[in-house]
């Protein structure tokens, strides 16, 4: 794993930034993993000048999301259709019909399998964003004894809802469940850029660095295992 640490927020975004656009101009067609979260919005800005300013194009790429939360509507503010409609798919030229969230109605895990044949024809992504959980968690694959190989619907812990709620009106609004990729199809990547920034990533950061050990009840250890993984985290992350 690669760590670039930057002074700040926009320039950690900036760096990340000027990796993935090195890999989607040597690839155009590139198949690429999106995430949602507050972090990945600096890097998802610099793409879209980076578009405007005709050093990139999206129109012949591929996106697949990691998550979202179960039985919310697309149009809701907090949904990470919305997120992605917000801060990407509105702003860049990639086709509406190439970019595919997971979406489940209910906790059937029909909903999971569904999107485990979008990822099949997809196949192997050659850019993943990853955000990390202040637990650890990747996409939605919260800590625990075995972890998911593909979509599942899973039961967001209390931490979880706690850390999302700053995006909800209260704790209480936070969905309960959402569908996540699992960690088979979130790390089949050729390159993972992961993000992390402030304070509060502190804790999730050093362990990731300095822990020798790989542990399912901290997802993200899970990381050390890919071959092309690069983490960049801002001042705060690092330092705390
Ligand atoms: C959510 C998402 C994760 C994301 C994490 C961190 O729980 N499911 O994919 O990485 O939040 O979010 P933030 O970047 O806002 O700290």
């Amino acid at each position: 794993m690669k760590v670039i640490v930057s002074d700040s927020y926009e320039e950690m975004s900036k760096k990340a930034a000027d990796l993935f656009k090195s890999l989607l101009v040597e690839k155009p067609q590139s198949k690429l993993g999106l995430a949602t979260g507050s972090t990945p919005v600096g890097l998802y800005e610099n793409l879209v000048k980076a578009q405007k300013d005709g050093e990139i194009s999206f129109h012949w790429a591929k996106s697949v999301n990691l998550d979202e939360y179960v039985g919310i509507d697309p149009k809701n503010e907090q949904s990470y259709q919305y997120f992605m409609d917000e801060n990407l798919f509105n702003k860049v030229n990639i086709k509406k019909e190439n970019t595919h969230l997971p979406k489940a109605d209910t906790n059937d895990e029909k909903y999971a399998k569904e999107y485990d044949k979008v990822l099949d024809e997809m196949g192997p992504r050659d850019i993943q964003i990853l955000g990390l959980g202040n637990n650890g968690h990747i996409a939605f694959n919260e800590p625990a004894d075995k972890l998911n190989k593909r979509t599942s619907i899973v039961k967001l812990t209390d931490e979880t809802i706690k850390a999302n709620s700053r995006f909800f009106k209260s704790e209480e609004d936070v969905p309960k469940y959402a569908i996540s990729m699992g960690m088979a199809d979130a790390f089949n990547a050729k390159t993972i850029i992961v993000l992390a920034s402030g304070k509060n990533k502190f804790d999730a950061v050093k362990k990731i660095i300095e822990d020798d050990k790989i542990d399912t009840n901290f997802p993200a250890s899970l990381l050390h295992l890919h071959p092309n993984c690069y983490l960049f985290v801002d001042k705060e992350a690092y330092e705390g």
